[in-house]
């Protein structure tokens, strides 16, 4: 496990670096005990390209809450039959689920921020702290640009959290950048990016963004921007 020092000289050691590079030092670092958690967005599939392409030694997992869009579910199938790969995909525990829907309604999102984050905890965030267990560092596509909530992150970091290091690749990136890469490489992309959805995340709380709108207006439109995080990666 490494110390503060160390994540420090590392993040030093990548600022220049490009994603690929990043998660190629990153997979020989942690000597495969990495993983990366995909939600099939623009970014994500990018990342996954990467790993898949330089058959780098980082499992891909993806948090399925049940709520997921149709497209998302078939994105899986397409990206897994492309690269030839299996991503792993994480289920929340079947009895939290029913206690929760059958307490609190199955829409229980709209009616409250603490409904909503009950939700994503039990969805999202348990599901991923499952899925981390036992290793010493997660990658994510998380850019800065991306949410005010954003503006101080890392490329390597401290999840204290989490507790383990991790690291966003496309930290800096732009999303036109990322757009542009994806779609210059014929990386398979979610449907719904061609229909006004800039962020994807589940069905009942993402809407279609109008241009020039804020790119993550549509996630939990009914909330204020600072609130919008799901736990994944604030409290
Ligand atoms: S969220 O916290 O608002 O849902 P966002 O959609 O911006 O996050 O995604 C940021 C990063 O979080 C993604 O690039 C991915 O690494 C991770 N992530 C978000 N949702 C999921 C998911 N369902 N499964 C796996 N990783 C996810
Ligand atoms: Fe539940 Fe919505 Fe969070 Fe998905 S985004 S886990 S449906 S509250």
């Amino acid at each position: 496990m490494m110390n503060t020092a160390e994540i420090a000289a590392l993040n030093e050691e990548l600022q220049e670096a490009d994603p690929k590079q990043i998660l190629k030092r990153c997979a020989e670092l942690f000597k495969g005990n990495l993983a990366f958690a995909s939600s099939l967005g623009f970014e994500d599939q990018l990342i996954t390209h990467f790993i898949a392409t330089e058959k780098l030694p980082i499992g891909i997992f993806t948090l399925d809450t049940g709520r997921l869009f149709p497209e998302t579910y078939d994105l899986i199938e397409i990206t897994n039959a492309r690269y030839k790969i299996n991503i792993r995909v994480m289920f929340p525990d079947a009895k939290d689920v029913e206690e929760m829907v059958n307490s609190k309604g199955v829409n229980l999102f709209y009616e409250s921020v603490e409904n909503r984050k009950l939700c994503c905890y039990i969805r999202k965030t348990k599901p991923l702290i499952r899925a981390l267990e036992g290793l010493d560092a997660w990658v994510t596509g998380l850019r800065r640009e991306q949410s005010v909530t954003r503006v101080n992150m890392q490329i390597v970091e401290w999840d204290a959290m989490h507790g383990l290091v991790k690291i966003n690749p496309l930290l800096k990136w732009t999303a036109k950048e990322v757009e542009d890469f994806v779609r210059r490489e014929n990386i398979p992309y979610h449907k719904l990016h061609d229909q006004g959805f800039p962020s994807i995340g589940c069905q009942p709380c993402t809407r279609a963004v109008k241009p020039g709108e804020d790119i993550r207006s549509g996630r939990w439109w009914w909330e204020l921007p600072e609130q919008k995080e799901c736990g994944l990666h604030k409290e």
